[in-house]
């Protein structure tokens, strides 16, 4: 289908869209990165957890949340979920081209560049994501750029999100279940841990817990927010205000879960 240019306002909201409340961990990057900015969060609650569904069925359901971003005139749109961009992001390129679409990935580069400068050659990088992240062509892309840099482990996560949306994110049944995910691991051998899901950031410190201070962990979420910051740029979509910006949070399931929002980016 063919769509018509559409112009955005330089002081409209940038949209910021995750299955639910992991990519507030991205919104907090964002909000750093550009204070000025409004935003509008949409937490699709109701839909998750996406990591266990079918590509399609994700692509289908981010392609008609953009859809109403536009309609409701965000001047970008932020798919602050791994899932998600690696279901949607290219597809929604192609079809809106017209439209500043940042995606967010699994930081494997910035893990895999401090594993060699620790000089642990060559270095163990375990990647936590979601089933549908870890399975999609994109992320084998990613992997096969630093394949020959360090040894990268894909490790499938379902049941973490959960944890989170819930408001979760600590306590015993929290570390037994992470526990139990990094139990075929050697903690002396693992050197980073790639946070490869928005929602993961909020479960930080229970995957310290586990495998101690010396992994060093790495979340895509302020690489993202530079990237937002630069096609924005590029784009000649900055905000001119002064003030400091408005976020609005919204949800498609319930207001408790705007309120862990808001609880989450408090944090
Ligand atoms: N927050 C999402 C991500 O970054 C996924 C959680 C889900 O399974 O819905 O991958």
């Amino acid at each position: 289908m063919a769509y018509l240019n559409q112009v955005f306002d330089h002081n409209a909201p940038i949209a910021v869209c995750d299955s639910g409340v992991g990519g507030i961990s991205v919104l907090r990057a964002l909000r750093q990165e550009m204070p000025k900015e409004d935003f509008l969060y949409f937490g699709d609650s109701a839909y998750a957890p996406y990591g266990t569904k079918t590509t399609e069925e994700v692509r289908e359901r981010v392609f008609s949340l953009v859809e109403e971003f536009r309609r409701r005139g965000a001047k970008a749109c932020v798919v602050a979920c791994n899932t998600a961009t690696s279901a949607a992001v290219r597809a929604l390129r192609e079809t809106y081209p017209d439209y500043t679409i940042v995606g967010i990935e699994p930081a494997l580069k910035p893990a895999v560049l401090y594993v060699r400068e620790q000089e642990r050659i060559p270095g163990t990088v375990v990647v936590m994501a979601t089933p549908m992240t870890i399975r999609n062509e994109k992320f084998h892309n990613l992997m096969d750029r630093y394949v020959d840099r360090a040894h990268i482990i894909p490790l499938p996560c379902p049941g973490l999100m959960e944890f989170v949306e819930r408001g979760e994110t600590s306590g015993e049944a929290l570390t037994d279940f992470i526990r139990k995910l990094l139990l075929p691991f050697d903690k002396e051998a693992v050197d980073a841990i790639v946070l490869g899901c928005t929602h993961y950031p909020f479960v930080a410190d229970a995957v310290t817990s586990v495998m101690g201070e010396r992994v060093k962990l790495f979340e895509g979420g302020p690489g993202t927010a530079r990237e937002t910051a630069r096609r924005l740029r590029v784009a000649g979509l900055c905000t001119d205000r002064t003030g400091e910006g408005h976020v609005t949070i919204e949800n498609s399931l319930s207001d408790e879960k705007i309120a862990l929002c808001e609880h989450l980016l408090s944090l």
